[in-house]
């Protein structure tokens, strides 16, 4: 399973990228917003340390626009994926941007209907958001494995990438699905080594080792 960061804060991409933990970044308005930065500006410094596929969103909301957009923003790099609401009109632009070999992460779905349309309009990537699902009591998770399902039944090459991820057990659950990418805020993803086990185990091999007077290095 592919890890993509969802954020555009520059120092944690780059320390979870050392650790070879970053295989993409994804963005959306809210994050260039929260970032305070200028999205092409941005964009490119993420683009620079990432090599995997890193997703900007268009903001037009009709097709013709999102092109031009998709376009301009395609053109900050090479690995550049254009990110596009899951309406009529972005999936007009989904077509056609695919069409001319760029990749595409349609974002923002919500049902297995939209994930399937989102295939066959050749979208690169779906982008099912788990948390708000939840947020509203429903199952998040169960969109991944309905939509899990739906492109293995037909084979669709369209990537699972799972979205407005909250926690730990959204990754693992993922993970158990089969979803090809999570993508996380990077607190989430450091969490993921946290266990109070491994904490209590280390402090005691610590103290044990103290009595033992002895050293390494
Ligand atoms: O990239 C979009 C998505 O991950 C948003 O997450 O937490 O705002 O629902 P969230």
């Amino acid at each position: 399973m592919k890890f993509f960061l969802d954020t555009a804060d520059i120092d944690a991409i780059a320390e979870l990228n050392d650790l070879g933990m970053v295989d993409g970044v994804t963005t959306n308005p809210s994050i260039i917003m929260k970032s305070g930065r200028d999205i092409m500006e941005v964009t490119k410094e993420i683009c620079d340390i990432v090599s995997g596929p890193v997703s900007a969103e268009v903001v037009a909301t009709k097709a013709d626009d999102m092109i031009a957009e998709g376009r301009k923003l395609a053109e900050i790099a090479e690995n550049i994926t254009v990110k596009l609401p899951l309406t009529w009109d972005g999936l007009k632009a989904c077509k056609t941007l695919s069409g001319e070999g760029k990749m595409v992460n349609v974002t923002l779905c919500f049902s297995p209907n939209q994930a399937l349309l989102a295939a066959k309009a050749g979208a690169t990537f779906i982008s099912p958001f788990v948390g708000r699902l939840d947020d509203i009591n429903l199952d998040g998770m169960e969109l991944i494995e309905d939509i899990r399902t739906i492109y293995d039944n037909y084979n669709f090459e369209t990537e699972i990438l799972v979205a407005s991820i909250r926690s730990v057990n959204h990754v693992l659950d993922s993970a158990r699905i089969g979803a090809d990418v999570i993508t996380a805020p990077p607190a989430v993803i450091k969490k993921m080594a946290d266990h109070v086990l491994t904490d209590k185990g280390l402090d005691a091999f610590m103290k044990d080792w103290a009595k033992t007077g002895q050293s390494i290095l």
